[in-house]
């Protein structure tokens, strides 16, 4: 008897159907309106914890659907995880939310981004201002050891409208405050070195309010019992919608803080956590 190899090989491994295809491993979702997932890495993909890559899927007309998507996995990862919206009736995610296990995705393997560590001049503490999905850096951010070495302090302000909008967020930071490889080379005091601040704006929670007007207020460094944000010891990365991004700009302009990039590293960068209608 002989054996066809070609057959043996592929029930272990399909063939690649899609240019630039990888694999998905894992689903999760959170709510109607979010999930995560992960997929295999390339070999070769080296990328900065914050960049954000293109992934898509085949449209109808074969034409493949691409959008950004910041990798939400850390640099050190074999994998790559995201965390994504589910847009009614959006031309990818009412799709890509129906991924399973062994579905293929494609990944454009070329990472860009501004939410480097590299973009910003070393500072003190570090703060990591989220709405909705622009959690998705950060959660790569948080889970690098390089942003523990660079910054005694690592502030995640993350506001949604909702609780459940918050839970990928959460059940990240409760698992990274017990993570072995942190704790290990920061020690006992690693949990206290990572300060999360959660917010909602339309649901009852323990702390309410936009992240704007908490750090206008000082009602967030009274909570941390932390000094206000200043231009010699804090830095900070923003993601969320165009309107946040301009307001929380205006803010951290009001600190003294001014907007760096990746050739002219300064006090804060920004990016967009998605393209909309905003101001
Ligand atoms: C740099 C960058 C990084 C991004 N990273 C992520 C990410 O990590 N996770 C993610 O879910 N999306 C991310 N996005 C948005 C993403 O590119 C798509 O817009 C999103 O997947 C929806 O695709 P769609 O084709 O279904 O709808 P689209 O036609 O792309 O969007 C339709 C409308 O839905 C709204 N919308 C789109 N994305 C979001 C969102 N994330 N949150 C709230 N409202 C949204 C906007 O009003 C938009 O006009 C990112 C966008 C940019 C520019
Ligand atoms: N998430 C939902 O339940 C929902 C429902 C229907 C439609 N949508 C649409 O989906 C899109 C994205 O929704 P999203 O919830 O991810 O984003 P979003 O509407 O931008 O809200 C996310 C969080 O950011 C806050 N925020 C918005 N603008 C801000 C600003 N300029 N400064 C400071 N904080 C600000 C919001 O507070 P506020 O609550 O105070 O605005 C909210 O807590 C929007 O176009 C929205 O209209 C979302």
């Amino acid at each position: 008897m002989t054996l066809d190899l070609s057959v043996a090989d592929a029930a272990v491994k399909p063939a690649k159907t899609l240019p630039d295809a990888q694999t998905v491993t894992s689903v999760q979702h959170w709510s109607d309106t979010l999930f995560s997932f992960r997929v295999t890495r390339p070999a070769s993909l080296r990328f900065r914890s914050g960049e954000f890559v293109m992934i898509g899927l085949p449209g109808d007309n074969g034409k493949p659907i691409l959008r950004a998507y910041s990798i939400a996995s850390p640099n050190w990862d074999d994998e790559l995880e995201f965390y994504s919206i589910k847009v009614p009736d959006g031309p990818l995610t009412s799709k890509l939310q129906l991924i399973q296990p062994g579905d293929e995705i494609i990944l454009r393997p070329k990472p860009v981004g501004t939410l480097v560590l590299d973009a910003l001049l070393p500072g003190k503490r570090m703060w990591f201002l989220a709405t909705g999905t622009g959690l998705a850096p950060f959660a790569s951010l948080m889970r690098d050891p390089e942003t523990y070495e660079r910054y005694e302090q690592v502030i995640m302000m993350h506001t949604c409208r909702t609780a459940e909008e918050l839970t990928y967020g959460r059940e990240l930071v409760e698992n990274l405050k017990h993570d072995e490889l942190l704790g290990e080379i920061y020690g006992e005091d690693f949990a206290k070195r990572l300060l999360y601040y959660p917010t909602t704006t339309r649901e009852e929670s323990p702390f309410m309010g936009r992240i704007t007007d908490n750090l206008t207020s000082g009602k967030v460094f009274e909570d941390l019992n932390l000094p206000p944000m200043d231009v010699a010891n804090d830095r900070a990365m923003v993601c969320g919608s165009l309107a946040f991004n301009v307001d929380v700009k205006a803010v951290l302009e009001g600190f003294g803080l001014r907007e760096g990039a990746n050739s002219d590293p300064k006090e804060f960068v920004v990016e967009k956590a998605f393209v909309g209608e905003g101001v």
